[in-house]
């Protein structure tokens, strides 16, 4: 499974078997080309929920292609109304994909999307765990602290854990460093931080928290591999 961060909380995933998914994506105007939403390829978007700085790429990215649309079915409806292919789904339930499987955990959070004058309710946020490539993926989306992140932990055996540290929005430093322990994570990457003011945060003082858990900052479109 190959890892990349893509700025703010978007993360691309390219599996063994050549599936290109992509999460959350949002702005991309300082990246590489070939990470840019107009440009890049790939066969699914998941998306944790519907505010603009986890979807806005979406809009770009559909220009150019046909990708499926993993959500949770509030956000699935409103892009199968687009005209996208979508798979809608819900908290607490999985599916295997023919790349794997994906499941929706719980969020602490609110989920709304302000698309052509006009604010959409979108449901429940969503933390995502993918199941592929023989490895375990959990990208928490924008989340408080909440103590089923136990249970997570207990269930799976996360090998990359994706955790929001800006505070002001979601969880700050010390509640992520708190929540890797509870999900027994192997490695977290730090995201959802530095993109606003009010989400300033030093990575290396997250990652000087974490007890068990390997704390990694990725340059913005590094592959890496776990
Ligand atoms: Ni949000
Ligand atoms: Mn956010």
């Amino acid at each position: 499974m190959k890892i990349a961060h893509l700025g703010h909380s978007t993360i691309y995933l390219e599996l063994a078997d050549n599936t290109k998914i992509i999460i959350d994506p949002y702005i991309d105007a300082n990246l590489p080309e070939m990470w840019q939403t107009n440009h890049l390829k790939v066969d699914y978007i998941i998306l944790t929920h519907g505010h603009g700085d986890h979807v806005a790429g979406v809009f770009d990215l559909i220009k150019h292609q046909q990708p499926t649309i993993i959500a949770v079915a509030e956000i699935a409806n409103f892009f199968a109304k687009l005209g996208q292919k979508v798979h809608g789904m819900n908290i607490g339930g999985g599916f295997d994909f023919p790349f794997g499987r994906v499941t929706m955990t719980h969020a602490l959070h609110t989920s709304s999307l302000e698309y052509e004058g006009q604010v959409h309710y979108l449901g429940n946020p969503a933390g995502i765990i993918i199941e592929a490539d023989g490895k375990t993926f959990y990208h928490a989306g924008d989340t408080a602290e909440f103590m089923e992140m136990d249970l997570l932990g207990e269930d799976y055996e996360i090998d990359f854990a994706c955790l929001p540290i800006g505070d002001n929005y979601t969880m700050g430093p010390k509640q992520a460093a708190r929540c890797a322990k509870r999900i027994q994570a192997k490695k977290v990457l730090p995201i959802h931080y530095n993109t606003f003011p009010v989400i300033k945060q030093d990575p290396q003082k997250f990652i000087d928290l974490l007890t068990d858990a390997k704390g990694i900052v990725l340059p913005f479109g590094k592959i890496y591999e776990i």
